[in-house]
């Protein structure tokens, strides 16, 4: 059995008293949490969330990170840096880093490696956007964009991978992918890992599944059996609804 990840991409929000704030209130309401429970916060609130996080099962994440060990890499922090702040998880290759930023599967590929070498859990984000869906390429393509992020990656390191799968039209829009068709493309991202490591590699993986993933939606999107959890952005940045989504499996 596969233990859920319920994970926070809080994006470019909360300063460090917001943040303290935040995790304050949130520490109580999700103690009793079944799932591991990941905040991917901004840099300048891991301290924050670091000191109000002490003693509780709340784990602290990073929204990305460089390649290199360290050098002339302006704004870049390198995952030795994040280690030494308490980081436990770090998000790479999400859809807005791409759109936004450049990332390539490349450049994906790197983060992830020197990530995983330095003993961070990756939270890797693969998904289609409209377009892609609409000319049927979605599974081609989150195969390849899982493929790509891997390479390089022994079946040992890759256990320390979390996939998100977040389909790009679902992101902080409203929309959601039905629960099967999210199923379905996880299936599909489950099945590219097992080709490449075994079927026992496969099984293992978590898989999230993200993209305006809330307190109403997430009992049915938990449900399918692919689905191991959920990446949040919105709904990340205020405690109830995040410690509903984290408690899904309770009343
Ligand atoms: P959303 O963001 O929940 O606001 O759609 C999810 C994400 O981008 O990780």
């Amino acid at each position: 059995m596969r233990k859920a990840i319920i994970a926070g991409n809080w994006k470019m929000n909360k300063t460090p008293d917001e943040a303290k704030a935040l995790v304050t209130e949130l520490k109580p309401l999700v103690k009793d949490a079944a799932c591991d429970v990941v905040v991917c916060v901004p840099a300048v609130d891991f301290a924050a969330v670091k000191e109000a996080a002490e003693g509780s099962n709340i784990h602290l994440g990073a929204e990305n990170v460089h390649w290199a060990k360290s050098g002339a890499f302006t704004g870049e922090l390198s995952a030795d840096m994040l280690k030494a702040c308490g980081v436990e998880y770090v998000i790479i290759g999400h859809s807005e880093r791409r759109q936004y930023f450049g990332e390539t599967d490349k450049t994906v590929n790197k983060r992830v490696l020197a990530a995983v070498e330095a003993g961070l859990k990756v939270i890797l984000c693969v998904g289609e956007n409209k377009e892609e869906r609409e000319a049927g390429y979605t599974d081609a393509l989150v195969e390849y964009q899982t493929l790509i992020a891997l390479n390089g990656l022994t079946e040992e390191q890759a256990s320390n991978l979390v996939i998100a799968y977040e389909p790009v039209w679902a992101i902080g829009t409203g929309l959601t992918a039905t629960d099967e068709q999210a199923n379905e493309t996880i299936g599909v991202i489950r099945k590219a890992v097992a080709r490449k490591y075994g079927a026992k590699a496969g099984d293992a993986i978590r898989i999230q599944y993200g993209g305006s993933m809330n307190p109403k939606n997430v009992k049915g999107l938990m449900a399918q059996p692919e689905i191991d959890g959920g990446l949040i952005g919105g709904a990340s940045l205020k405690a109830p609804d995040f410690s509903l989504v984290v408690n899904y499996d309770k009343d």
